[in-house]
């Protein structure tokens, strides 16, 4: 089997009973862009069974980080939320994505709008200091049902600012705006019709989303997906790629089962 590195767990973190990170070790030659996913998984039976996962460690890091769901009754993550330090994990040669700075035109800023585990991309591309040097606002949107489902965005958030390097570079431009649906919260309501009502550029002072000054990246369920594209192709945005770069990218959070 080739085209797979075997990685080791260095560490788990449990955020609920349906959410996780862990944190692997890296191959040296392993390359990849802020934002982009890559095949990772375990052997069962002596068959690789793996998933697409976003890295959401930043790429000058020495380790790869994940963020992933559980599910009981799904293949991968049934078992692997049951990972320990020192455990197996196969990691796939070829990252690839969407969510990379090349598929977006310049703009002023930079908005990146997830659900759920949506979130991974934007906590590897948060880290990127060259975000900053091209946007002046960078905008992290998180929507989910609870409030203990931000735990993981939120510490990703604060270890930013408070890293002695990327906290000054950050500083005045990195805007986090968490949600949630389901219970009372300083903000409370869908991503969508947040940004479509207005009411997440109103709470942060910035004019109403425009595709002359704002950029947007999107990562989330297809349903969520589905309505984010609706909502920018109304507003005039146009989806970019990496042979077109234009105002909007988007990707399915991956690994549902
Ligand atoms: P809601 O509670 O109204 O379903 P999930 O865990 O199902 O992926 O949901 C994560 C978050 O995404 C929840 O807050 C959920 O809100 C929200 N959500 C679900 N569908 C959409 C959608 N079509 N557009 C925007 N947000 C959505």
């Amino acid at each position: 089997m080739a085209a797979f590195d075997v990685e080791k767990v260095l560490e788990v973190t449990h955020w609920t009973d349906r959410l996780f990170s862990f944190r692997t070790t890296r191959e040296k030659s392993f390359r990849f862009e802020n934002g982009q996913f890559v095949m990772i998984g375990l052997k069962v039976d002596g068959k690789l069974l793996v998933r697409a996962y976003s890295i959401a460690s930043a790429n000058y890091e020495d380790y790869l980080e994940f963020y992933s769901i559980k599910v009981q009754s799904g293949p991968l993550t049934s078992r692997l939320q049951h990972i320990q330090i020192g455990d197996d994990i196969w990691v796939g040669h070829k990252p690839t994505g969407t969510l990379v700075q090349d598929s977006l035109l310049p703009g002023e800023n930079l908005f990146l709008v997830s659900t759920g585990t949506g979130l991974a991309p934007f906590a590897s591309v948060i880290r990127d200091p060259a975000v900053y040097e091209r946007f002046n606002k960078v905008v992290l949107i998180h929507g989910c049902r609870q409030i203990n489902e931000l735990a993981y965005g939120k510490q990703v958030y604060e270890q930013v600012l408070a890293d002695e390097i990327l906290g000054e570079i950050v500083a005045g431009k990195l805007v986090y705006y968490p949600t949630v649906t389901r219970e009372p919260f300083v903000h409370n309501g869908r991503v969508t019709t947040m940004l479509a009502d207005g009411t997440i550029a109103r709470d942060l002072g910035l004019p109403p989303l425009s595709p002359a000054t704002d950029r947007v990246m999107i990562c989330g369920s297809e349903v969520m997906l589905a309505d984010m594209v609706k909502l920018m192709e109304a507003s005039g945005f146009n989806e970019g790629s990496g042979s077109r770069p234009g105002e909007y990218v988007i990707e399915k959070a991956f690994a549902e089962k």
